[in-house]
C-alpha cells in the first residue's frame, strides 16, 4: 500500500492532457459570470451548490451545451482560454491539447472561426509566458450535429491548420450515426495535414472503434476503452500504435463503468496499449488531473515508472511539432 505522501508526490509530477474540452473545462463560475453579464437565465443548468446539473450523458450534452451559449465572442473564448489554463497549470499540466468546437466559435463561418482562434492563440501565448503552460487546439467536429456540419467544422481546420491548430477530432453523441458518415470530413482535414482523432468505445463497443481506426484512419482515440470487450481489436490497437485518450474520472461519473477499479485502463495497458490519462470535461466530472493520478496510484498502484510511461506515451502520441516536444521533453527533465 502506498502512503498518502507517496500518492502526493505521484500528483505533483509534471503531466500531459491529450482529451480536455474546452468549454467543457469552463468553471461553473465563469459561465454564471458570463450569462450574468450578457442577461442570459441559466439557473436550470446549475445545483445548489454552483456546480453543474444533469441526469445522464445526454443530458449532459445539452447542459453543456447551453453553458456554451454565453460563450459569444473571441474576447469570451479569450478570457475562456485564461481561466482553463490558470486550472491546469495548478494541476502540473506542462501541455494540453483542447478540443474546440467551429460549432461553438463563430457558427462554423471560416473568417469568424479565425478571429476567435486568433483570441484564443494570443491568450495562449501570454498563458505560456506566465504560467509555463503549452497549448494546442484540436478542431472539433459534433457528432450529433450531423455530416453536414462536421464537413463544414473541417473545411474551417483545413483553413487553419498550422502549429498551433494541430488536429481534428469528433466529439458528441456516439450513439449518433456511423464513424464513416464523417469519412468525408476526415479526408479533409488530413489532406491538410491535420492530425486525426475521434471518440469511439465510451458508448458503443469494439466494433466502434474499430470503425474510428479503419473508416476515419485515425491515430489516436477518444476514450477507447470498451475495446477491452474484444482482444482482437487490443490487438489492433497495439499493432497500428494507437494512443488512446483515457478519462477514467469522466467514464466513472457518466457511468459507463460503477468504480474505478473495475475501469479497464490496468488491463489495457498491462497487454501493451498506449494509454494516456485527462480529464475531459473537469468540472461536469467534479475531477482534476491531479485527482485522476491520486486515484489511479491508489486504485492500481500505479508507481513512478507507471506515471513516466503514461507522461511517455502522451508526448509521444501528442500532435504538436518535433521541435515542441524536444521543448517538453526539456521541460519533463528540468521539473
Ligand atoms: N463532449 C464533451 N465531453 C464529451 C464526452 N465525454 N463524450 C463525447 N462528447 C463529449
Ligand atoms: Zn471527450
Amino acid at each position: 500500500m502506498m502512503d498518502q505522501d507517496q500518492i502526493a508526490a505521484l500528483a505533483d509530477l509534471p503531466k500531459l492532457e491529450l482529451h480536455l474540452h474546452f468549454e467543457g473545462a469552463a468553471p461553473p463560475a465563469f459561465i454564471r459570470g458570463l450569462a450574468q453579464e450578457k442577461n442570459v437565465d441559466l439557473s436550470g443548468i446549475f445545483r445548489k451548490d454552483g456546480s453543474y446539473d444533469y441526469r445522464d450523458f445526454v443530458h449532459f450534452l445539452s447542459v453543456y451545451e447551453a453553458a456554451t451559449s454565453v460563450l459569444q465572442s473571441p474576447q469570451d473564448f479569450a478570457r475562456l482560454t485564461t481561466a482553463v489554463l490558470e486550472e491546469c497549470a495548478q494541476n502540473g499540466v506542462i501541455y494540453a491539447e483542447t478540443f474546440l468546437s467551429p460549432d461553438f466559435c463563430g457558427g462554423s463561418d471560416v473568417s469568424a472561426w479565425k478571429e476567435y482562434l486568433h483570441a484564443i492563440r494570443e491568450a495562449a501565448d501570454a498563458a505560456q509566458r506566465d504560467m509555463g503552460i503549452t497549448l494546442r487546439g484540436i478542431a472539433t467536429p459534433i457528432r450529433h450535429f450531423g455530416p453536414e456540419k462536421a464537413r463544414a467544422a473541417a473545411l474551417c481546420a483545413a483553413e487553419t491548420a498550422d502549429d498551433w491548430l494541430v488536429g481534428l477530432g469528433m466529439g458528441g453523441d456516439e450513439n449518433q450515426g456511423q464513424q464513416r458518415d464523417f469519412a468525408y470530413a476526415f479526408d479533409m482535414a488530413r489532406e491538410a495535414g491535420l492530425r486525426l482523432t475521434s471518440h469511439a468505445g465510451e458508448w458503443r463497443g469494439p466494433q466502434e472503434v474499430r470503425d474510428a481506426v479503419e473508416d476515419l484512419r485515425v491515430e489516436r482515440i477518444g476514450h477507447g476503452v470498451r475495446a477491452v470487450e474484444d482482444l482482437a481489436v487490443v490487438d489492433m490497437l497495439i499493432e497500428r500504435g494507437i494512443t488512446l485518450e483515457v478519462c477514467p474520472g469522466s467514464n466513472v461519473f457518466l457511468g459507463v463503468y460503477d468504480r474505478l477499479d473495475q475501469h479497464p485502463i490496468e488491463k489495457l495497458r498491462d497487454r501493451g496499449v498506449k494509454v494516456t490519462v485527462s480529464t475531459d470535461d473537469p468540472p461536469f466530472f467534479h475531477t482534476t488531473m491531479r485527482r485522476e493520478y491520486s486515484a489511479l496510484a491508489q486504485t492500481f498502484g500505479w508507481d513512478r515508472e507507471v506515471f513516466d510511461q503514461i507522461t511517455k506515451n502522451a508526448l509521444e502520441g501528442a500532435f504538436c511539432d518535433t521541435d515542441t516536444k524536444t521543448r517538453l521533453a526539456k521541460q519533463l527533465e528540468t521539473a
